[in-house]
C-alpha cells in the first residue's frame, strides 16, 4: 500500500504530470526552490488582485486574518518565511511537494500539522483554470485559514484519522468529507451572513462568487454523515454546498463521531446526489 517515491515518480511522468518528483525526499517533499521569474511573480499577483476583490467580500474573517497575518499577497510566498509565522498561530508548517502527493504522506503531513504546498505556479494562459493544484490554489485557498486554531485541529485530526477510515473501505466517504469542508465549505455563524471558507471556492474567481451570492447555488446545513454520503463532481460548480454553524460544530462532530459505525452503515450504498438533498 505504501508507495514509494521512484515508482510514484515514474507513474507521475507517465501521466504527464508537470512536478519534477525525481528530486523528491522520502516523505514526498522537496525545497521550494525560491526562483522564480518576473513572469510569474505578475500571475501571482494578478491572481492574489483578483481573487482578493472577491475574498474580502465573501471570505470568513478568519482566512482574511490569515491572508493579513501572513502577507501573501505582493510577490509568491517563501515558505520558509511564512512557516515560521504560521507555527506562531497554530504550530502548522508548510512544506513544498511537486504537486498531488499519494494519500498516505499527505495524511501523515497533516497528522504532523505539515500542509503539502506546490511550489510551482500555473501560467498567464491558465489564470482561470488548471487540471493540477498549482501554488496558488494551495497556497492562497488552503494556507491562510490554518490560522484558525479550530480548523487547524481539524485538519490535524483529518490526518490521523483518514487511514483508520479508508482500511474499514470507507475512502470514498472520507474524501466527500474533505471536499465539502476543506475544498468547498461555507459557514454560516449565529447572527452572520452566509461566508466561504473551502481552498477550491478561494482559488476560484467564479466558483467563489456563484456559491455565496449566487441565487441558484444549493445551501445545506452540514451534518457530518449526510456530508461522507454525498457524491461530487470534480469538473463543475457544485451541486450543493455544506454550510457550517461554527468551525467547533465541524471539528466537535469529527471528533465525537463513531466513524467505523458510519462506514459500516453506509458501505455500498449508492451515493447521495447533490442536487436531491
Ligand atoms: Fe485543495
Amino acid at each position: 500500500m505504501t508507495m514509494n517515491v521512484a515508482d510514484y515518480a515514474r507513474e507521475c511522468a507517465a501521466r504527464g504530470l508537470r512536478g519534477d518528483y525525481s528530486v523528491c525526499r522520502a516523505d514526498f517533499t522537496v525545497a521550494q526552490g525560491y526562483n522564480y521569474n518576473d513572469e510569474e511573480q505578475a500571475v501571482w499577483r494578478t491572481l492574489c488582485d483578483r481573487q482578493t476583490k472577491l475574498t474580502r467580500k465573501l471570505a470568513h474573517h478568519s482566512y482574511l486574518d490569515g491572508v493579513a497575518a501572513l502577507g501573501l499577497l505582493d510577490k509568491i510566498p517563501d515558505f520558509g518565511a511564512v512557516s515560521e509565522k504560521l507555527r506562531k498561530f497554530t504550530g502548522w508548517e508548510i512544506v513544498a511537494v511537486p504537486g498531488l502527493i499519494p494519500a498516505q504522506p499527505f495524511f501523515d503531513h497533516l497528522a504532523h500539522r505539515r500542509f503539502p504546498v506546490t511550489n510551482w505556479l500555473r501560467t498567464q494562459k491558465e489564470l482561470d483554470y488548471i487540471v493540477e493544484p498549482d501554488m496558488f490554489h494551495d497556497f492562497f485557498g488552503h494556507v491562510p485559514i490554518l490560522t484558525q486554531p479550530v480548523f487547524a485541529d481539524f485538519m490535524q485530526m483529518y490526518g490521523k484519522k483518514a487511514d483508520s477510515v479508508i482500511a474499514l473501505g470507507g475512502d470514498e466517504m472520507i474524501t466527500r468529507l474533505y471536499w465539502y469542508t476543506v475544498e468547498y465549505g461555507l459557514i454560516r455563524e449565529p447572527g452572520q451572513p452566509l461566508k466561504a471558507f473551502g481552498a477550491g471556492l478561494m482559488s476560484s474567481f467564479t466558483e467563489l462568487q456563484f456559491a455565496v451570492e449566487g441565487g441558484e447555488a444549493h445551501h445545506v446545513p452540514f451534518d457530518l454523515e449526510t456530508v461522507m454520503r454525498t457524491g461530487y463532481e470534480i469538473d463543475k460548480f457544485q451541486r450543493a454546498y455544506f454550510v457550517l454553524p461554527s468551525f467547533d460544530a465541524l471539528r466537535d462532530a469529527f471528533e465525537t463521531a463513531d466513524l467505523a459505525a458510519i462506514v459500516a452503515r453506509r458501505k455500498g450504498e449508492p451515493a447521495l446526489g447533490p442536487a436531491s438533498l
